[in-house]
């Protein structure tokens, strides 16, 4: 909803609901500004309401109820997991045709979180989903072209270089060494249809002051910080987006309903070997028939840092690591005794139905909000100076994007657990990690690569090879290397 106009009746209004909400210091300065700043300011506050800020921040920092008993956690019924490691063949195909189908029929699009920029992250993702496109069309020659459409969520800070960075614009120092080609590649959105990529914005939050308040990061502005990866569902349903159908269909949800859209593969930036649109987990969800699925990978060790998919009380949930005692992360299969318990680690990659997601208006608000303690550079309200923190000075409220899952019942939920070396190779961390940094990331798409080549039959010269998307998604079509020497890097 377009705020309500700038004027002198309004900001009174606005200053009255900030004050009586105990929130009346974000005006303090508001007399010295000069007009265009007011009316950024009056603005960026018009995007909030204190009282629901108040109402949030509250819940967030509330310590967690004692719980009357221990929660019950259990490893997900049988019923509700199946895994690509020890499925039978013909139930993997079957999935995998399943989901060709739904994506020749354009019934299936993908959702980004890109909080960060990733150059060739980028470019791995749409070469994926055009080869998706190519598998699809292919295997079912529809009449139409087949489309996955790209919706791809940036927050606040990303969004501007995320946006030169599909326009083909100069990224300067982020992109020193880029060539010519490279830039135009990537201004021609890499081969996809402009019209089928879309950029949208997730929204952000008030950072707010150990004692409650908002905070300002300048005189005339509120220090704001990105509501979360669970600030997806929010997005999908409001932020704007220039969508082909026009402004009828000008948030995600409209434009998904608009193009037919059924079936939702969402995942996150980071990860190189994501299978975008993977019409295996699409297949393996869409005949399950559920609201919400999610692929997960099995957890390292007991000590690895990562959140578990598991029931709680009968509910689906996420269970971060520092939440289970170490008995329980140690404890092993009763099935299978050298395999743990516990060891379906999250690696945020989403199945939705369309349905479901459309239907966020009734749970979307009873999504709960986390707190980050901060140090939050701001301007003391009082005397107006700058403020350095050296100390977490206050808190930033972000959702999460499982905090859904234990809203749904165990049946209308399924987990797909995948091989981590075909699926999961997170870049996390700096080179000076041992894990999860740049460094790993290549080289598992060079392992990949070389085991695809491999097992197609060919004889590997160099230590790994890579293998673009546009050759082959998942290890198929390259059978032409049968019995061949492969001397290139790549291929
Ligand atoms: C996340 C999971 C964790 C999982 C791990 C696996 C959450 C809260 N935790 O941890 O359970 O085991 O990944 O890699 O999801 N993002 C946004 N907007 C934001 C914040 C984040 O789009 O405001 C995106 C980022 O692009 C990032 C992703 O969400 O790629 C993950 O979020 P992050 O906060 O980095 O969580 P992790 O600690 O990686």
């Amino acid at each position: 909803m377009a705020p309500a106009p700038f004027n002198e009746q309004n900001v009174q209004a606005q200053k009255e609901r900030y004050a009586a909400a105990g929130q009346g210091q974000v005006h303090a300065f508001y007399d010295s500004l000069s007009d265009a700043e007011k009316e950024a300011l009056y603005l960026q506050l018009e995007g909030f309401n204190p009282k629901e800020i108040n109402e949030i921040t509250e819940r967030a920092l509330k310590p967690a109820q004692a719980e009357e008993k221990p929660p019950t956690v259990e490893p997900l019924p049988e019923s509700a997991t199946a895994s690509i490691l020890d499925s039978k063949q013909e139930d993997i195909d079957r999935w995998y045709e399943l989901g060709l189908k739904l994506i020749s029929e354009n019934k299936v699009a993908v959702v980004l979180m890109a909080a960060a920029l990733g150059k060739s992250l980028f470019q791995i993702q749409a070469e994926r989903i055009l080869k998706a496109q190519e598998l699809a069309q292919k295997k079912h020659s529809p009449k139409e072209k087949v489309t996955i459409p790209w919706y791809v969520m940036t927050s606040g800070p990303t969004r501007q270089n995320t946006e030169k960075f599909f326009n083909g614009e100069s990224l300067g120092d982020i992109l020193p060494d880029e060539t010519e080609e490279d830039r135009q590649k990537r201004g021609s959105y890499f081969g996809m249809d402009k019209e089928d990529v879309m950029i949208f914005e997730q929204g952000v939050l008030p950072c707010i002051s150990n004692e409650g308040k908002i905070m300002l990061e300048g005189k005339g502005k509120v220090a704001v910080a990105p509501d979360g990866n669970g600030g997806l569902y929010k997005a999908l349903y409001q932020a704007p987006i220039k969508s082909k159908f026009g402004a009828d269909a000008a948030t995600v949800l409209k434009d998904m309903k608009a193009r037919g859209v059924e079936h939702i593969h969402a995942y996150c930036v980071d990860n190189c070997l994501v299978k975008v649109a993977d019409p295996v987990f699409i297949g393996f969800s869409a005949e399950k028939s559920v609201s919400l699925a999610t692929k997960v990978v099995r957890k390292r060790n007991a000590t690895e840092s990562v959140g578990l998919i598991l029931s709680k009380n009968g509910k689906p949930d996420v269970v971060e690591y520092s939440e289970i005692d170490s008995a329980t992360a140690e404890a092993k299969d009763a099935k299978q005794p050298d395999v743990l318990k516990f060891r379906a680690a999250n690696i945020v990659n989403h199945y939705y139905s369309f349905a479901y997601l459309n239907g966020m208006d009734k749970w979307m608000a009873k999504l709960p909000h986390h707190i980050a303690r901060k140090k939050i550079p701001c301007v003391d309200t009082e005397s107006g100076n700058a403020v350095k923190p050296e100390k977490p000075n206050g808190i930033k409220l972000e959702q999460f994007v499982f905090d859904n899952f234990n809203m749904l019942e165990l049946n209308d939920f399924a987990c797909l657990e995948v091989k981590r070396e075909e699926e999961f190779s997170p870049l996390k961390n700096g080179t000076d990690a041992k894990d999860d940094n740049m460094i790993t990331s290549k080289n598992d798409i060079l392992a990949q690569g070389q085991r695809w080549a491999q097992a197609a039959g060919a004889v590997v010269k160099n230590e790994g090879l890579e293998v673009s998307p546009l050759t082959s998604y998942a290890g198929e079509g390259l059978e032409k290397y049968n019995g061949q020497e492969i001397s290139a890097a790549a291929i």
